[in-house]
Order: C-alpha cells, then sequence, then structure tokens
C-alpha cells in the first residue's frame, strides 16, 4: 500500500489518478474532513491527518510499505516534512518519494532551495529508501491567472524564459518511482521540454494579449494579499528573480528518461485549459 500526503493538491492529485491506474492500493491522506468522501469516491483508502499531528500522521503510515510527501509552501514546510518523515520511518515505510524542488541540494543558496535541502537531508538519513523529485514552475500556476488571461491580460512576474512543466508529468514520475524498479537514490529534476518567456507565452492564447511586467514589490504585495506569509512571499520573489538571469531556462530529459515519452508541452496545457484562460 502507498500512503500519499498533499493527495488533494496541484501533484497530489494527478498521483492519486495515476497509482489507481496501475491497480496500486492507495492511502490519500487529507487535512480537511470534507474532502474524505471525494477521496474515497476515487477508489482509495482515505485518511485524515494533519502535518501538525504526529499521532494521526502514524496512524497514516500503518501498513503502508511505500510513501509519497509533498507539502505547501509554508514556513512550517520543514518541521512538516520532519513530522511526516519520522512517523513514516517509524512505521516501517520502505521507499519515501518526496517532491521539493529544482536545484534543492546543500549548496543551494536560495532560501528555498535551502529549505527543501533540509528536508532532503532529513529524509536520506532516516534509514528509508528515498527519491527526491525536484521541479521548475508548474504549468499550473498559469491558472491563477486564468481570470487575468480572460480579459487580454499575462501578467509576467518572472521576466526570462523558464521550462514550465506539467504538474501531471511530476505525477506520472512519480508514479513510476513509486512503482517501478531503480529509482531509489535518484534526485529527478523535472522540467519541461523548453523554456519560453513571457512574450512567448502570451502568443500561444490565440487573441490579443498585453504583456504586463509584475515588479517584485507588486509581486510581494499581491501574494501578501491573498494570504501567503511574508517569509514564503520573499522566497517566493527571490526565485522569480532567476529567470531574468537565465537561470530557470535549463531543461532535464527526466520526462523522456523515466516515462520513454516526451514532456507535455506548454501549448498544449493552455489548449486544454482554454475554457478557464478565455474566461
Ligand atoms: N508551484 C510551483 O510552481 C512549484 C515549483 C517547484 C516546487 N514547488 C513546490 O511544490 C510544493 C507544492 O506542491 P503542490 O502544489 O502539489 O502542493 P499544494 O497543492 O499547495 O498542497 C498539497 C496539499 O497539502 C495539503 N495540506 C495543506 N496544509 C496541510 C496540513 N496542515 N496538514 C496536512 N495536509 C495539508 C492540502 O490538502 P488538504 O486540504 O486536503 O489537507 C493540499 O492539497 C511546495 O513545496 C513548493 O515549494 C512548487
Amino acid at each position: 500500500m502507498i500512503v500519499v500526503f498533499g493527495a488533494t493538491g496541484t501533484i497530489g492529485t494527478p498521483l492519486v489518478t495515476a497509482l489507481l491506474a496501475k491497480g496500486v492500493t492507495v492511502r490519500a491522506v487529507t487535512s480537511d474532513p470534507a474532502k474524505l468522501a471525494g477521496l474515497k469516491a476515487l477508489g482509495c483508502e482515505a485518511a485524515l491527518a494533519s502535518f501538525d499531528d504526529p499521532d494521526a500522521l502514524a496512524q497514516a503510515c500503518k501498513g503502508a510499505t511505500k510513501a509519497f510527501l509533498v507539502t505547501p509552501a509554508h514556513l512550517d514546510m520543514r518541521r512538516w516534512k520532519a513530522n511526516v518523515i519520522t512517523a513514516a520511518a517509524n512505521a516501517g515505510v520502505k521507499h519515501m518519494v518526496m517532491s521539493t524542488g529544482l536545484g534543492a541540494s546543500p549548496k543551494a543558496r536560495l532560501v528555498f532551495g535551502v529549505w527543501h535541502s533540509e528536508s532532503q537531508e532529513l529524509l536520506k538519513a532516516s534509514g528509508m529508501d528515498w527519491t527526491f523529485i525536484q521541479p521548475t514552475y508548474f504549468m499550473q500556476n498559469l491558472l491563477w491567472q486564468a481570470d487575468s488571461i480572460a480579459q487580454g491580460v499575462y501578467l509576467d512576474d518572472l521576466g526570462g524564459p523558464v521550462s514550465w512543466v506539467d504538474a501531471r508529468d511530476i505525477a506520472d514520475v512519480t508514479a513510476k518511482a513509486l512503482t517501478g524498479e531503480g529509482h531509489a537514490g535518484k534526485a529527478y529534476g523535472l522540467t519541461g521540454a523548453q523554456a519560453l518567456d513571457g512574450k512567448e507565452i502570451a502568443a500561444l492564447f490565440g487573441k490579443e494579449i498585453t504583456l504586463r511586467p509584475v515588479s517584485t514589490t507588486d509581486a510581494r504585495a499581491a501574494m501578501i494579499a491573498s494570504g501567503m506569509g511574508p517569509e514564503v512571499a520573499e522566497a517566493m520573489v527571490e526565485l522569480s528573480t532567476l529567470a531574468p538571469k537565465g537561470y530557470l531556462a535549463g531543461t532535464e530529459t527526466t520526462v523522456m528518461d523515466v516515462l520513454n515519452r516526451p514532456a507535455r508541452s506548454i501549448s498544449d496545457f493552455i489548449a486544454e485549459n482554454s475554457t478557464a484562460f478565455d474566461g
């Protein structure tokens, strides 16, 4: 049985679907009682556990041989991951696949890279087999500004080329790592096949779009206004400053290497979500 933490999120939702399609027994974990019935309706077990509740996390891990872990970007994310790693190791989980972020390593200097790296090192020291999933920006982030795009404005808060990855590719690689052989001890960088800048993305919507650059001051203020903690907003802003320097334009071949198929393209993603982007 595979226990999935973060099961209702951007990566977790397609991951649960991908695992169930492989015929695997899945226990999907949520912190929201209202989501339990929906998870069970998918055909998996559902468990209620907050990342803050060691007893519930221990219960959620009971009987699992493998685990997937992702947490939201949050000031408490390192503590939350530590709680789950401890619960899984104590429950006898043999292999944990954990999603962090591209560039996470002990050499990382950016806040998110450092935070993710600390969790990775903790998992390495846990005694469980480990696999790291290290994605770049998710294509699904574009849906955050679907209303703006529908009104003809693309908000470019990155200001440079980014090799966006589809969260469904992250989920598919993760599902393979959880069910196949030879993935223990690997760190999988995950990107799309090409990098596009804001102008190139705006041109994909098939209509007149104005590109509106977003300053770091405005980006920070918007994230805080949406409820994000100031430290996390600062870390997000720091990350976005890499794009103009070209540091987010690199591509990885992980999707092809692991799945033997090309990565999903951002033009297909935009076409599939045209209802959201057309308003
Ligand atoms: N977005 C990007 O472009 C990007 C790029 C690279 C790396 N990342 C990293 O990817 C991660 C985010 O992945 P994601 O978007 O898949 O996650 P997500 O959708 O933000 O969150 C995953 C799930 O966590 C659960 N959750 C929230 N608070 C919880 C709590 N206190 N206890 C237990 N569960 C809780 C929520 O489910 P319930 O409501 O059901 O509990 C949520 O669905 C972050 O670590 C971020 O740094 C993101």
